[in-house]
C-alpha cells in the first residue's frame, strides 16, 4: 500500500527544497517496491495567503490523517504583522500534535571538511544528535503577554514531560555510543532544577548508559570547541533550538541539518531544522539537502525502509563528495542542478 504522504511546502526557500527532496525520492521509490501518494496543503505564510489562517482546518485534518508528514520552512517578512504569525501556525502544528520528541542530528561527513569554518581536525568525525523537547517550555508556558511596557514569557515544564522527552534520549543513546548529555541551567532556573532530579532518576533505568549534566552556556562553548565530545545532548525547547542552528556550524551550513519529530500517536513530522531563508529564497540556490535528508529520516523512523533511505542517503553525499555544492558551501551549483546530480547518482 502506497504512504500517504502529507507535503506542507510552505515559504520563502520552502517549496524550492520540498520539490528537490520529493523529485529524489520519487526518482529513488520508481526502482524500489514501495510507493507513495503526495497530498500537498497550504501552511503558514502560505495558509494565511490562502485562507487567512497559518494552520488552516483542512491542512491540520490532513495532517491527523497522513502516514508522515513533511515540512520544506514557515515564515518571512511579509507575514510578520500578521494577527496569527506562520510561526504560531507552526507551535500550534506542533502541540495539535503533539510532536514532543525533536531529534536534530549533526554529521559532517568529510567532503564538508574544508567547508566548515573550523578547524577540520577539531570538526572531523562530529556525529551527535540533538532531542530536543518541543511541546513545551518557555514557548508554550502561561501566563504571556505583551504590553507597550513589559512583556511576561514562562518556562513551565511538569515532570512527565521532562521524563518522556529522557526516555527518547537514552533509547537513541542505546543504538548509538551510549551517553546522554542533559543540558540545563540548573545553576538558576527551578525548571532546570526538577529537569535535572528527573534525568537522574530516568537514567536508573538505562545502566548500560551514562549520563551527565552541563550547563547551557558552557555546553554552547564545548560545541565548537569539541564536537567530537557529545553524544546525544537532550535539553528543553529553547535551549535545543539555539544549540541545534549552533551546531550547523560545523558542518558549514544550516542547508544540510534535518529533523525528525515524533508524537506519542505516532504521528511523525520531517523538516530541516532552518527556516525559510527570505535571502536566498527565489533564486534557485538553497540548498536541499536538509530536505533530502528529513526524507531520508522519514524512510528510516516512520517506514523503516532502511534500504531506500541507504540509497538516497549515499547519493547525496557521493555527489557532494565530487565537489557538487550549492553556494552556502561555497559551491556554484544551483538547487535544481544539485538535485539532478543526486538523481543521476541514483541511476548509476
Ligand atoms: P533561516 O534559518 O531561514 O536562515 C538563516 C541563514 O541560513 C540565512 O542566511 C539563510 O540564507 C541560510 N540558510 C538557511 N537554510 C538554508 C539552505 N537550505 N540553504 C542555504 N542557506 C540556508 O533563519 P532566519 O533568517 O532567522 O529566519 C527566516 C524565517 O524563517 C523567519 O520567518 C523565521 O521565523 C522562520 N523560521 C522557520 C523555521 C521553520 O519553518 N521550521 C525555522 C527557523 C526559522
Ligand atoms: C525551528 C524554528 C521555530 C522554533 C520557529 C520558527 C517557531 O526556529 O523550527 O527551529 O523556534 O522552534
Ligand atoms: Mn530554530
Amino acid at each position: 500500500m502506497a504512504k500517504n504522504i502529507v507535503v506542507l511546502a510552505g515559504d520563502g526557500i520552502g517549496p524550492e527544497i520540498m520539490a528537490s527532496g520529493l523529485a529524489v525520492l520519487q526518482a529513488a521509490s520508481e526502482k524500489s517496491q514501495y510507493s507513495f501518494t503526495f497530498e500537498h496543503h497550504a501552511f503558514g505564510g502560505a495558509g494565511i495567503d490562502a485562507y487567512g489562517d497559518p494552520l488552516p482546518k483542512e491542512t491540520l485534518a490532513a495532517c491527523q490523517k497522513a502516514d508522515a508528514i513533511l515540512l520544506g520552512a514557515i515564515g518571512g517578512p511579509k507575514w510578520e504583522q500578521a494577527e496569527k504569525t506562520p510561526e504560531a501556525g507552526l507551535l500550534a502544528l506542533r502541540k495539535a500534535l503533539h510532536l514532543y520528541a525533536n531529534i536534530r542530528p549533526v554529521k559532517v561527513p568529510d567532503a564538508l571538511l574544508d567547508c566548515s569554518p573550523i578547524k577540520s581536525e577539531i570538526v572531523k568525525g562530529t556525529d551527535l544528535v540533538v532531542v530536543r523537547e518541543l511541546t513545551s517550555g518557555i514557548y508554550f508556558g502561561e501566563p504571556r503577554q505583551l504590553a507597550a511596557d513589559f512583556a511576561v514569557d514562562t518556562n513551565r515544564y511538569h515532570e512527565d514531560e521532562i521524563r518522556r522527552i529522557i526516555h527518547q534520549a537514552f533509547q537513541i543513546a542505546r543504538s548509538r555510543r551510549k551517553k546522554v548529555l542533559s543540558v540545563d541551567k540548573a545553576n538558576v532556573l527551578a525548571t532546570s532544577k526538577l529537569w535535572r532530579k528527573i534525568a537522574e532518576e530516568v537514567a536508573k533505568e538505562y545502566p548500560d548508559c551514562t549520563l551527565a549534566h552541563q550547563y547551557v552556556d558552557s555546553a554552547a562553548m564545548k560545541i565548537v570547541q569539541q564536537p567530537t565530545s557529545f553524544d546525544v545532548i537532550v535539553t528543553e525547547n529553547l535551549f535545543g533550538d539555539i544549540l541545534s542552528d549552533e551546531a550547523s556550524v560545523l558542518p558549514g551550513t544550516l542547508g544540510v541539518l534535518p529533523s525528525a519529530s515524533h508524537s506519542i500517536s505516532g504521528i511523525s513530522l520531517y523538516e530541516p531544522i532552518h527556516g525559510s531563508a527570505p535571502d536566498i529564497a527565489g533564486k534557485n540556490i538553497a540548498n536541499p539537502v536538509s530536505m533530502i535528508l528529513s526524507i531520508v529520516l522519514m524512510l528510516r523512523q516512520s517506514f523503516d525502509y532502511q534500504e531506500l533511505a541507504d540509497q538516497i542517503e549515499q547519493a547525496c553525499f557521493a555527489v557532494m563528495a565530487e565537489g557538487v555544492l550549492t553556494p552556502d558551501l561555497n559551491g556554484t551549483a544551483t538547487t535544481e542542478e544539485f538535485t539532478q546530480a543526486v538523481i543521476a547518482k541514483l541511476e548509476e
